[in-house]
C-alpha cells in the first residue's frame, strides 16, 4: 500500500487533530475554555473529522490497493485525486464545524452555514470514489472481500441520502423534530453499522486465511446492510418511538447480530487472528455484539442515551475500528507502539464504561473526570509515535 502512503499519513494527523479536540472536550469539562469555544461546537469538529478524514481515506486507500497494480499509474493517481479532494474538504470543514457548528456564518451581505456546505463536497467525493471503484474492481468481484467492499461503499451512498435529507429538509415548512432527527440518526446508523463495519470486515477477509469457499456470501453482509437501515430509531428519545418504529429497529439489531456472529465464528479459526492485536479485535467484535443483544433484551437498556451511544461509538470506532487500520497500514512494525496504542483506546473505553450513567459510583475511582480525561490524551500521544515510525517506513 506504499503507493497510498501520503493519504495514510493525512488521515493520521486527522486523528491526531480530532483527538486533540476530544482532550480538549474532555479540558472544557473540568476547565473553563474561551467563550467563543462550545461544547457542541467541539464536538461536531472532533466527530465530523474523524468521520470524513479516518473513517474514510484509509478504507478506500485499502481498496483501490487490492484493486490496481503498483504500475498501474493513471488508475492509482485517479484514486489518489479523489482521496486527496476528500482530505482538503475534510480539513476544510474542521475550523467551521469549531468555530460555528450547523450555524450560518456571515460573509458578506449573505449567510452561508459553510460547514454544511463544506460536508456535502465531502459527500460528492465519496460517490467520486464510488464510480472509480465500481470502475476498476471486476479483478476482485468474486471474493468475500470485494463483495463486502460493494456492500460498504453501498451503504456509504445510502448513509449520505440521510445527510442530504437533514440539509433539504432544513429548507421545508415541515415543523418536525423527530424527522429532522431521524434522518441524521439513519446517516450515523448507516454510516457505522453500514460502511465502516461492512469495511473493515472486508479488511479482516481480505487479510484472513479463512476458506470461503462453502461461504455463502450473502449471510456476511445483507442482514448488516438491511439491518444498519432500520436500527436508526435506537438512536432516537424513547418516548418518541412507537411500538412499529421499536419492532423495526429490532428486527435491524437481529439481522446485524446474526452476521456479525457468523463472522466472528469464522474469524475465530483463522489462525492470522491469532496474536494479541487480533485477539483483542476478537473480543471487542464479540463484546460489539453482546451491547447489541442486551439492547434488545428487557434489561432497560437504551442504546440512545448519551452515555451508553458514546461509549458503544468508541467501542467500535476507538477500540474496533482504528486498531485494524493502525494494523494494516504499518504491518511489520512499530509493534510496542500498536500494543500501547490498543492498550490507550481501552484505557478511554474504560473510562466512558465508568462515565456511562450504568457503572456503579462507589467503584469508580476518585476526581472520576481527571482520568476520564488523562485517558483521552493517551491514544493521541501513541497516534503522534504511529505518525513519527509511518514517515520512517514504507507502509
Ligand atoms: C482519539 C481518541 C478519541 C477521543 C479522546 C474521543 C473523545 C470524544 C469526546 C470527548 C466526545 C464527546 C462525548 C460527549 O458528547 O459526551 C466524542 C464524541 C464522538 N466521537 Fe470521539 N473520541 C476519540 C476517537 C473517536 C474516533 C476514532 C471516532 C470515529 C472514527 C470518534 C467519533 C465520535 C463521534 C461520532 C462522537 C459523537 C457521539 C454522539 O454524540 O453521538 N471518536 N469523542
Amino acid at each position: 500500500m506504499s503507493q497510498f502512503k501520503h493519504i495514510w499519513l493525512l488521515s493520521l494527523m486527522s486523528f491526531i487533530i480530532a483527538g486533540l479536540t476530544g482532550f480538549l472536550y474532555r479540558y472544557g469539562m473540568l476547565y473553563p475554555l474561551p467563550e467563543w469555544l462550545h461544547f457542541a461546537n467541539i464536538r461536531h469538529a472532533h466527530s465530523h473529522l474523524m468521520f470524513f478524514n479516518w473513517a474514510c481515506p484509509p478504507i478506500m486507500a485499502f481498496m483501490a490497493a487490492q484493486i490496481v497494480d503498483q504500475s498501474e499509474i493513471s488508475k492509482i493517481r485517479s484514486f489518489k485525486a479523489c482521496l486527496y479532494t476528500m482530505l482538503f474538504f475534510g480539513f476544510l470543514s474542521y475550523p467551521f464545524f469549531l468555530l460555528y457548528g450547523y450555524h450560518s456564518v456571515q460573509i458578506g451581505s449573505a449567510s452561508l452555514p459553510i460547514a454544511a456546505i463544506i460536508s456535502g463536497l465531502v459527500m460528492i467525493t465519496w460517490y467520486w470514489f464510488a464510480w472509480l471503484y465500481i470502475r476498476e474492481r471486476s479483478l476482485n468481484r468474486k471474493s468475500p472481500s470485494g463483495v463486502l467492499f460493494e456492500a460498504a461503499l453501498l451503504a456509504l451512498i445510502i448513509s449520505s441520502l440521510g445527510a442530504w435529507g437533514v440539509s433539504v429538509f432544513q429548507f421545508t415548512s415541515i415543523d418536525s423534530p423527530l424527522t429532522g432527527s431521524a434522518m441524521t440518526h439513519f446517516f450515523l446508523a448507516v454510516f457505522t453499522e453500514g460502511w465502516i463495519v461492512l469495511g473493515f470486515l472486508g479488511i479482516m477477509w481480505s487479510i484472513s486465511d479463512v476458506d470461503s469457499h462453502s461461504i455463502k456470501t450473502g449471510w456476511l453482509w445483507i442482514p448488516i446492510l438491511f439491518g444498519s437501515m432500520l436500527i436508526f430509531p435506537f438512536s432516537l428519545i424513547q418516548t418518541l418511538v412507537s411500538p412499529i418504529m421499536l419492532y423495526t429497529a429490532k428486527i435491524g439489531i437481529i439481522l446485524i447480530i446474526i452476521s456479525m456472529t457468523i463472522h466472528l465464528l469464522l474469524f475465530i479459526k483463522s489462525k492470522v487472528f491469532s496474536g494479541f492485536l487480533w485477539k483483542t479485535v476478537i473480543i471487542l467484535i464479540a463484546l460489539k455484539i453482546l451491547f447489541q443483544v442486551a439492547a434488545i433484551l428487557p434489561f432497560g437498556i437504551w442504546p440512545g442515551e448519551h452515555g451508553l451511544r458514546v461509549l458503544y461509538l468508541h467501542l467500535l470506532l476507538l477500540g474496533i475500528f482504528s486498531v485494524i487500520i493502525a494494523e494494516v497500514f504499518l504491518p511489520d512494525t512499530g509493534k510496542i507502539a500498536k500494543l500501547l496504542f490498543i492498550i490507550a483506546n481501552l484505557s478511554v473505553i474504560a473510562t466512558l464504561v465508568m462515565i456511562s450513567g450504568h457503572w456503579p459510583p462507589s467503584f469508580a475511582p476518585l476526581n472520576l473526570y481527571v482520568w476520564v480525561m488523562a485517558a483521552s490524551i493517551l491514544p493521541v500521544l501513541l497516534s503522534i509515535r504511529l505518525y513519527y515510525l509511518s514517515i520512517r517506513v514504507n507502509c
